[in-house]
């Protein structure tokens, strides 16, 4: 089932108090008058004129980095579709986005959708081509690492599925949008993770073998190859489409790995950078007119740089997208 949240929200006390799901802070709001201006100047970035008055969509933003991305492009002046799983802790981080950006709040919408559902991901799409036929910007950022295999509605693994298959559906059902809207972007949140990753096409739901990162590299390793095919496809249509790592974050991440990986991400906790930092590349790729024509890359620090020879093989990145269409059940005629 899917809903569409875009109630209006009027912070109208200075230093409102809102509910939080993970920063529990006191939000100061900032009026809304004159407000794409006012967020530019405040948010000091150079793309604020290329993203202000797009519509951009974000998966997975109710937290962690896809929350501060949110508040970094609203804040520049985008209307943020956010995209994420929970109501409550989607409305919750809804009303932070809109205080701390200083945005209006018709301009921060809320959509429902599991990614570990296909069915959720066809909904999704099928309501905002109700209601936008323009996307310029879709930021593929919701993901998870998980300690124990698990397996879909669509009996296919989970992490598989939520990193890479339901985005590799998002955007091919959203394409018509991104492509009407250019020029536009698309960015895939993948990891520096992907560098151990191997596409078992043999075993590409890990039932004989299956370990949480290696489950995980995988399916980053996917986004990279992804992005390889996809800017091929799309070239000269005005729609960029590049991957990026965000660095080692502290967010919610890896709260559902068990045993050695648990114990090294408690470990490396106090070095771990903040959501805002980590959200830097994303919101570069979304906004600045200095990647206005650059296509198919991976980024770290908002600079260019290689990503692993596996992730640049042109024919797994072109097997791995017709065993991705099967698994969808999207025809080859459909896909660019
Ligand atoms: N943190 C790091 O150090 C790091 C490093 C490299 C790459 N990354 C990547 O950065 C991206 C963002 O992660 P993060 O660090 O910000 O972690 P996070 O705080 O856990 O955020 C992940 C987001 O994905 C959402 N999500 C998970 N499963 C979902 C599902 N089935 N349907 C819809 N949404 C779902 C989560 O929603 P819920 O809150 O409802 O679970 C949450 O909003 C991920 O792709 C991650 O792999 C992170």
């Amino acid at each position: 089932m899917q809903y569409i949240v875009n109630g209006p929200f009027h912070p109208d006390k200075e230093n409102q108090k809102i509910p939080s799901s993970d920063s529990g802070a006191t939000a100061r709001f900032m009026p809304s008058v004159g407000c794409s201006r006012l967020r530019e100047a405040k948010s000091g970035l150079s793309g604020a004129n290329w993203i202000s008055g797009k519509t951009c969509m974000i998966t997975g933003s109710n937290s962690g980095i896809g929350k501060a991305a949110s508040v970094a492009v609203a804040r520049m002046g985008a209307t943020v579709v956010m995209v994420c799983r929970d109501a409550a802790k989607g409305e919750s981080a809804r009303r932070d986005i809109i205080v701390t950006s200083g945005a209006k709040s018709e301009d921060v919408t809320l959509m429902l959708a599991d990614l570990s559902s296909l069915d959720s991901v066809r909904q999704l799409a099928a309501d905002f081509l109700k209601k936008d036929q323009k996307l310029h910007v879709l930021i593929n950022n919701a993901g998870l690492v998980l300690g124990d295999r698990r397996v879909t509605k669509d009996g296919l693994e989970t992490t598989f599925v939520v990193n890479y298959l339901s985005h590799f559906l998002l955007t091919n059902l959203l394409l018509g949008a991104i492509r009407s809207a250019a020029p536009s972007r698309i960015i895939n949140v993948s990891s520096e993770a992907h560098t151990a990753g191997h596409i078992e096409f043999e075993d590409l739901q890990a039932q004989k073998n299956y370990g949480g990162m290696r489950a995980y590299s995988q399916s980053k390793l996917a986004q990279v190859l992804f992005t390889h095919e996809l800017a091929r496809r799309l070239a000269g249509t005005g729609v960029t489409v590049n991957s990026l790592h965000p660095g080692v974050v502290a967010t919610n991440w890896g709260r559902h790995s068990v045993g050695a990986m648990s114990v090294g991400l408690r470990l490396i906790s106090p070095f771990m950078t903040s959501p805002e930092k980590g959200a830097e590349t994303s919101v570069y790729l979304a906004s600045s007119p200095d990647v206005a024509e650059v296509t198919g890359k991976y980024f770290d620090k908002k600079k260019e740089t290689s990503s692993s020879p596996e992730s640049n093989d042109d024919a797994e990145a072109l097997r791995l997208w017709k065993v991705s269409l099967a698994l969808v059940g999207l025809p080859d005629s459909q896909s660019p």
